[in-house]
This record gives structure tokens, sequence and C-alpha cells, in this order.
């Protein structure tokens, strides 16, 4: 294994199937690439979750339209503005704004008029990500232009078969249109992240490989990925029996973020909540394998319990504050910091941009 990523596909399927001695190679070296291209900082990115409500109908996700056991919320635009204003104030250098998807224009109303305050009220000091799902070129635009900077929209998995087992046949979910998306948030200028889920029924170490492949050929300049995680109130439920145990599911989630570091190693990586479903400290061994950005959840507490994607996802046991406190800790006594104040930007879109004509 050379430095600069260029792993071939077989190198790439074995080291996702490594254990003990070759494992722990792996996540060193992953370790000692992030060390020398992105430093030991972790920033941070308060997440908004803005709505449950969403038009989908992913076979995976517990917030899926066809779910009506789910009880629906949008925050208020004001409620939306305090936590922007929390994060602000707690020295979080930027927020992630992240909803189900609805395709109207009230939607793209609201989420445009909290990224303008969200500009306003912080003195355009705070980073804003958002998470809204497929919108058109022009709804990117719009909300590009009124100051948010990154956008996140997770491709799920690149392998377009086992894409259509995990989403109906419906009109309204298309592998295509979701590649043509994320070419569209490129496009406009946005840093773009991707990502996808680990450890899907159906999926193989192969299917795997090619994800991160998929990535690096995409030019991504950040990454928000995490093990699948079984909720019984959905259709992919039926096949859970197939499913890696939920310890071996991290690791492998862990593998893929170590190989991603190595092939793409001035990217942003996010320790996802997923890995902290799984174990408490899943988040901290991210970091430690690669991942350089964390998200904690500063929704407002009284919704939280109703953006339920999956099992066991993390509820809020802390206020955030101390949260935050204990995050600090927490990082510390693994050798990093937290990023206060500070956006993070992709080193990777700065490079991707500046080298434009
Ligand atoms: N397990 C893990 N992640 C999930 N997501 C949705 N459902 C699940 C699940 N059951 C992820 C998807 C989506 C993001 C909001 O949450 O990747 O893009």
């Amino acid at each position: 294994m050379n430095n600069h990523g260029e792993l071939s596909f077989e190198q790439i399927v074995s080291h996702l199937k490594a254990t003990g001695q070759e494992e722990n190679e792996l996540f060193q070296r992953a370790a000692a690439i992030k060390q020398t291209h992105v430093g030991n900082n972790v920033y941070l990115r308060g997440l908004i979750e803005f709505s449950n409500i969403c038009e989908k109908d992913c076979y995976y996700c517990g917030i899926r339209c066809s779910n009506r056991e789910v009880h629906r919320y949008t925050l208020t635009h004001d409620e939306a503005i305090n936590c922007i204003r929390f994060a602000h104030e707690k020295g979080f250098g930027s927020v992630a704004i992240q909803s189900g998807e609805i395709a109207s224009a009230t939607f793209t109303k609201k989420i445009d008029r909290i990224v303008r305050e969200a500009q306003k009220v912080t003195d355009g000091e705070i980073g804003i990500t958002l998470s809204c799902g497929e919108q058109t070129e022009e709804t990117y635009r719009r909300w590009f232009e009124s100051g948010a900077e990154r956008y996140l929209l997770r491709i799920e998995t690149s392998n377009e078969k086992l894409y259509r087992q995990l989403h109906p046949e419906d009109g309204k979910h298309s592998y295509t249109r979701r590649i043509q998306a994320l070419e569209a948030l490129k496009k406009t200028g946005y840093q773009t992240g991707t990502g996808v889920m680990i450890g899907l029924p159906f999926q193989t170490v192969e299917d795997l490989a090619d994800d991160l492949l998929f990535m690096k050929q995409m030019e991504i300049d950040m990454c928000g990925m995490g093990p699948y995680i079984e909720h019984a109130a959905t259709p992919l439920w039926k096949e859970h029996y197939r499913l890696l145990p939920l310890g071996e599911r991290l690791r492998l989630a862990l593998r893929m973020i170590a190989l991603l570091r190595i092939l793409m190693p001035d990217i942003n990586i996010a320790a996802t909540t997923a890995l902290q479903a799984i174990d408490k400290g899943g988040r901290e061994e991210a970091i430690l394998v690669g991942a350089n950005v964390l998200m904690p959840n500063i929704t407002p507490s009284r919704y939280r319990d109703d953006y339920f994607l999956y099992e066991n996802k993390p509820l809020s046991a802390r206020n955030d504050e101390e949260e935050l406190d204990y995050l600090d800790e927490r990082l510390q006594a693994i050798g990093h910091r937290i990023g206060y104040n500070l956006k993070g930007n992709s080193l990777r879109y700065g490079k991707r941009t500046s080298s434009l004509p």
C-alpha cells in the first residue's frame, strides 16, 4: 500500500475483510494519513433535524412516508434560528440542517429564509450544510446564493441493482436522478458530500469497495457514512436475519472509514450517529481511524424522538451543553481537539476549486 491512495479494487476488498493484526495495521495507516493531511482537529456540525415529513418511501428508513406510526413535525423558523444561535454561541463552526425530502415551493422558501437569517444572526460566521434531499438545480442554486456552502446527499449504495432493491420503483426513486443531483450540487459550487449505508442486506464487500471507488471517482469533498441499522416498522426488516451482527457491522464501517481516508486523504469524513447507535464509543473509534467531523444533535429535545430513522438511535440523555463538555473530554482523551469557531472547510474542496480555470 502506498501513501497516495492508489489501492486496487482487490486490495480494497481484502482490507474490508481484515481482522486482527491486519485490521490494526489498516487503522494505524489511516490514522497516520489523517494526521499528515488534516491533523487532529475535529470540526463540529450542530445537527438540526428540521422536519421528519418525507415524500420518499425508502424501504430501510423509519420516517418513510408510508410509516403511519410516525408523529410528523417541522421546526418553526424561530426554533431553527434558535438552534443556530445556540451552535454559534457554543463555538460550533457550522450547522447541518437535515430534513425529510419535500419538494415544494413552501419548503424551498422556508429553508431559504433560515439560511439567510442564519448568516445575519451570526455575521456570516456559521457554515451551513444542507441535507434536504433531491431538489431541482434551481432550488440548489437559490439556497447556495443565500449562503449555504455545503450539501450532503447520500447515494446510499452505488450499486444500481441494490439501490432498486432498497427503494420502490414508483417514479419517485431513481438512482440516475440521484447521481444527477450530486452532479448538480457540484456544478452549483457546493462542497459536496455523499455517503452510503454499510452492512445492508444483500450488500457484499465488493459492493462496498465499489462505493469507495465511486466516492473517489466523483471527487467528493465530504462523506457521511455509517452502518445500516434495522427498523421494525420498515419493509426491509424482514431481511434482518441476513445481517451481520451489530458489532461486526460497526467494525466494517470503521474499515470503510479507514479506507476512505487512505483513498481520499484531504476530505472531511463524519463520525456518524449510526456508529454511536451501535456502541456509545463508536464515534470516537471512527475519529481514531480517519474521521474528522462530529455532528452533535442540537434539535430541540421535544422533537428529537420523532426523527427515528432506525432502532437504538441515541436519544437525549444529557442536555446539549453537557454533551459538548463530554465530547470535548472524550476527544482530548484520544489526542484530539475540537476546532471551536472554525468552519472546517473541506481541504479537498479548496484544492479542487483553486485548480479550476
Ligand atoms: N440505518 C442506517 N441509516 C439509515 N438512514 C436511513 N435509514 C437508516 C437505517 N435504517 C440514513 C440514510 C439517510 C440518512 C438520513 O439516514 O443514509 O440518507
